[in-house]
């Protein structure tokens, strides 16, 4: 747990953000064993932006994952970021999992997805497709 939260900690250094100078970094383990990790990108046009959640989990998701076990988010807010509502939609599809927050003192949370988004919009149940 402490080893996903340092990777989301070494992700964030990748962070493309001049706009907010918020730095943001994720690290996701894959039921697989595999950890896809993301930074925040921003952009001049600032919708297409994206954050370090969704950045990791399409990442994963390219890479032929579907399911997954835990997330880590880091970045300088105490206790570090709960992902925003957007990424907690993205990463519903694919069912509930762990989700770890650090900030950069080593304060940490910890919260399941199913508590952060209750009653998830799905389509279907995830796996079912
Ligand atoms: N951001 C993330 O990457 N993850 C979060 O959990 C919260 C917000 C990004 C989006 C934007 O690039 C910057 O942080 C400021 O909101």
């Amino acid at each position: 747990m402490k080893e996903l939260l340092e990777l989301a900690y070494k992700a964030r250094a990748n962070a493309y953000c001049p706009y907010s100078k918020f730095a943001v970094g994720a690290a996701l383990l894959a039921k697989s064993g595999r950890v896809y990790t993301g930074c925040n990108v921003e952009n001049a046009s600032f919708g297409a932006g994206c954050c370090a959640e969704r950045a990791a989990l399409y990442q994963a998701v390219s890479c032929g994952e579907r399911e997954f076990e835990k997330l880590a988010i880091v970045a300088d807010i105490v206790g570090g970021p709960t992902p925003c509502g957007i990424c907690r939609q993205a990463l519903a599809e694919f069912g509930s999992l762990e989700i770890i927050t650090g900030d950069l003192a080593g304060n940490t949370n910890k919260y399941t997805l199913d508590e952060l988004l209750p009653n998830a919009f799905l389509k279907f149940a995830p796996g079912e497709d």
